[in-house]
C-alpha cells in the first residue's frame, strides 16, 4: 500500500506536468485575439514522420543546402575549428540523427584530435539510437548522449568537460524564432559558452520569395498535414474535437522582413472543443502557426556581435542559399 501511494506521487505529477503545460499553452494561443499555436508541438511521432517527408520534399531545400556543405566543406571547417581551439569537445544541440554532424565528426578523428562528441536532443529516443548507430560507423569516436533540454544539458556538458566547446546548432532551428527571440537565445546561448569556445549555426538566408515560399506550401501537401497534425494532437492529448477538413493550410512570405509564416484558416464558422472548453472560430479566420525567420548576412553579423560573439566565418552551399556560421565566444 505504502509503495503504491509513493510510486503514484512520484509518477503522475511528472505526466500531468507535461499535458498541463501544453494545455496552458493551447489555451492562451486560442484565446488571444489573434489566435496561435506553438510550433514547438508539431513534433509528436506523427510529427516526426511528416517532418521528414518534408526534408524529402524536391521544394524543402534547406536539408539539401546543409548536408551540401557539411558534405564538402567538413575538411576546411575541421581545420578552422583547429585554428582557433586547442582543446576541445563537441556538444550538438538537436542532434536528431547527426546525418550531417558525422561528417564533420569523420574530419576531426582524422586530425587525431582527443575530442568527445555530446550530442543533446530531448527526445531519448533519438539519443538511444545514436549510441547504437555512431559507434558502427566512426568506431575511434568518443560518445556521450545527454537527453534534455539544450540549455539544461549544456550545463550538464560543462560538468562532464573542462574543454573549449564546440557547440553545434544545425538545421536551422534558429528560424523558428522571430527575430527578438532569436536574439535571446543566442544572448543565452552565449550564457552557457566560455571565452574561447566554437558556435557552428545553420541559418536560412534571405533568396528569390518564390522559392521560400514553395519550401513551406509543397504540392504533396506534407507542410499541410503538419500543420494540421498538432490540431490531431490536440484533439487526442486533450480531448478536443478538431475536424481537420474545416481547416485550410495558408503560407506566407514577406521578403521585406523575412519573415515566412504559416497558418491554418477556418473554412466555416464553428466552435471547437478541447476538453470543457469551447473557441468559437468566424470563417476565415486565422490560427498562426509557425514561423520561419530568413536573415541576410548583415543582421546575422548583427545578431552574433550584440549576443557576445565574433563571427570567424561563414560556410555557404553552392547557391548560398544557407549558412552554417561559426561564431567564437568573445
Ligand atoms: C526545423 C525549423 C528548420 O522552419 O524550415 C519545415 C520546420 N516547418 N516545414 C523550418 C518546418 C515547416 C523547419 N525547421
Amino acid at each position: 500500500m505504502a509503495t503504491t501511494s509513493v510510486m503514484h506521487t512520484v509518477l503522475v505529477p511528472v505526466k500531468q506536468d507535461r499535458l498541463e503545460i501544453f494545455s496552458q499553452d493551447v489555451t492562451r494561443g486560442l484565446s488571444a485575439k489573434n489566435k496561435y499555436l506553438n510550433s514547438k508541438y508539431f513534433y509528436d511521432a506523427e510529427g516526426d514522420r511528416l517532418f521528414q517527408e518534408i526534408m524529402r520534399c524536391h521544394e524543402y531545400y534547406l536539408t539539401d543546402c546543409e548536408m551540401e556543405i557539411l558534405q564538402e566543406q567538413s575538411a576546411l571547417i575541421s581545420k578552422t575549428i583547429l585554428s582557433h581551439a586547442k582543446q576541445f569537445d563537441v556538444v550538438e544541440l538537436g542532434a536528431g540523427d547527426a546525418t550531417k554532424s558525422i561528417h564533420l565528426l569523420k574530419e576531426l578523428l582524422k586530425t587525431g584530435q582527443d575530442f568527445t562528441y555530446y550530442p543533446v536532443d530531448i527526445s531519448g529516443n533519438v539519443i538511444t539510437q545514436l549510441e547504437q548507430s555512431l559507434p558502427k560507423q566512426l568506431p575511434a569516436l568518443k560518445m556521450h548522449g545527454l537527453n534534455g533540454e539544450y540549455f539544461e544539458m549544456l550545463q550538464q556538458a560543462g560538468v562532464l568537460s573542462h574543454k573549449n566547446k564546440v557547440v553545434l546548432c544545425m538545421g536551422g532551428n534558429i528560424g523558428n524564432f522571430s527575430p527578438s527571440e532569436a536574439r535571446k537565445f543566442c544572448r543565452q546561448l552565449r550564457s552557457y559558452l566560455q571565452p574561447g569556445d566554437l558556435v557552428i549555426i545553420g541559418i536560412d538566408l534571405k533568396k528569390h520569395p518564390r522559392i521560400i515560399l514553395d519550401a513551406y506550401n509543397d504540392t504533396g501537401g506534407f507542410t499541410r498535414d503538419f500543420n494540421l497534425n498538432l490540431l490531431k494532437r490536440i484533439n487526442r492529448e486533450l480531448e478536443g474535437n478538431f475536424d481537420i477538413t474545416k481547416f485550410d493550410h495558408y503560407a506566407t512570405y514577406d521578403p521585406g522582413t523575412g519573415a515566412c509564416k504559416s497558418y491554418l484558416v477556418s473554412l466555416e464558422e464553428q466552435d471547437v472543443k478541447i476538453g470543457d472548453q469551447t473557441f468559437h472560430f468566424s470563417l476565415d479566420e486565422p490560427i498562426y502557426m509557425e514561423i520561419s525567420q530568413k536573415y541576410d548576412l548583415e543582421s546575422i553579423e548583427q545578431m552574433a556581435t550584440q549576443s557576445g560573439f565574433e563571427t570567424v566565418t561563414d560556410f555557404f552551399d553552392s547557391r548560398r542559399w544557407f549558412a552554417d556560421c561559426m561564431w567564437l565566444c568573445v
